[in-house]
């Protein structure tokens, strides 16, 4: 357990953060802060009301270093499922927010917030990347069919029972626990897993691909972390960029690597790089993807407007007094990045607190044994 003196202090100065900016009253600030002391002092804890959960989450976002799409933190749709404790519950609140965040293709970014870590224990963990993913499957060959991405969590869905169709594309269950209990698992139904065929409407060669990818990201393995209280289970999404399926998840030599393929059907020569038809590959994937999105009415955006909008945030912050801090690295999109005013900046990269953070993998501790859990002799 944190030390609570280290908790009251991250307590303090999320509610200081949180009444400033919520216009809240000195006296209703101390009346709070006296509250969360208490409870602290008596419990070990303390819990977030519905408005500070909700505006935890928001400035969560906002902290984001690696993130271009924050301008629209402020309207981060934040739900509240720290109730939720049973798989039924917890199931029904992950579809719900599936379908929810899809909105028939006009994606609303969304959380879902479970139960906070307690006394080191979990009340809910999710042990997916995202939601939505794609399986992964190595052959004895050593190539993989589908996301290689995923071979490892989807072996560990195949040991718990599960079996995937062994497509490029098969939908990976969703995985989850109770109380660090035994792992289940349950598919998402596939209607309400929206996709999109990937099309070229210049160079139909593509089409003969038959590339697809899923409409929304959902990050589900990272922990909000909000006045010193974890969320490790709080999913969330934005909308795509087309970079990152185009650029990375389509064209990254370690994941779908088709670039090659791509270049085929374009009739280029990958015998030299010098006729660059990687970059000539990677420019019409985004441009199809893209295109493919729009034609099926799925929210997305493109790198020069995502840059304008980062912009634009960067702009709204300095008005509001607050220092955005960046990770460069992440930020600059993977395409024609010297193409945006990012590339031409630097940012601070300290991570603020309330944050969305990474956190160990709750599969490693599934796969590997506990040291000295069950083996010790003397427990
Ligand atoms: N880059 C990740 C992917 O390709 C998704 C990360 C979140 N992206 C977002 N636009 N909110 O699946």
């Amino acid at each position: 357990m944190m030390m609570t003196n280290l908790l009251v202090d991250k307590a303090e100065s999320f509610i200081h953060l949180y009444c400033r900016e919520m216009n809240i009253s000195t006296h209703e600030k101390d009346e709070r802060l006296k509250e969360i002391q208490r409870d602290i002092e008596i419990t070990g804890t303390y819990s977030h009301t519905a408005s500070e959960l909700q505006f935890g989450a928001r400035a969560a976002w906002r902290n984001s270093n690696r993130c271009i799409g924050r301008l629209f933190w402020n309207s981060l749709h934040v739900v509240d499922a720290r109730t939720a404790l049973t798989k039924d519950e917890v199931k029904k609140a992950l579809l719900n927010h599936i379908e929810y965040a899809t909105n028939d293709g006009k994606i609303r970014s969304t959380i879902t917030v479970f139960a906070p870590r307690e006394d080191n224990k979990d009340a809910i963990r999710i042990l997916n990347h995202q939601l939505i993913r794609y399986a992964g499957y190595r052959g004895e060959n050593g190539e993989v069919t589908g996301d290689p991405h995923s071979v490892t969590f989807t072996k560990f869905c195949e040991s718990l029972g599960w079996r995937g169709e062994g497509s490029k594309y098969d939908v990976l269950p969703i995985v989850a626990q109770i109380n660090e209990g035994e792992p289940f698992y349950f598919s998402i139904p596939s209607s309400i897993v929206k996709e999109v065929p990937i099309t070229h409407r210049g160079i139909p060669g593509i089409n003969e691909l038959e590339l697809k990818w899923y409409a929304v990201p959902i990050i589900s393995d990272m922990k909000l972390e909000i006045g010193g209280l974890e969320y490790i289970a709080a999913p969330f999404n934005g909308w795509y960029m087309e970079t990152e399926i185009a650029a990375r998840n389509f064209a990254d030599e370690k994941r779908y690597n088709e670039l090659p393929s791509v270049a085929d059907k374009m009739n280029l020569s990958t015998q030299l790089s010098s006729n660059l038809w990687k970059d000539r590959a990677i420019i019409e994937l985004n441009q199809a993807v893209l295109d493919s999105f729009k034609q099926a009415g799925v929210s997305m955006v493109d790198h020069h407007t995502a840059g304008s909008q980062f912009a634009l945030f960067e702009e709204k912050e300095a008005n509001a007094g607050r220092e955005v801090t960046g990770d460069w690295t992440w930020l600059i999109p993977p395409v024609s990045p010297a193409a945006s005013h990012i590339f031409h900046k630097r940012y601070k990269n300290t991570w603020n607190s309330p944050n969305f953070l990474y956190q160990p993998s709750f599969l490693k501790s599934q796969t590997e044994p506990a040291p000295n859990k069950k083996s010790c002799p003397f427990s």
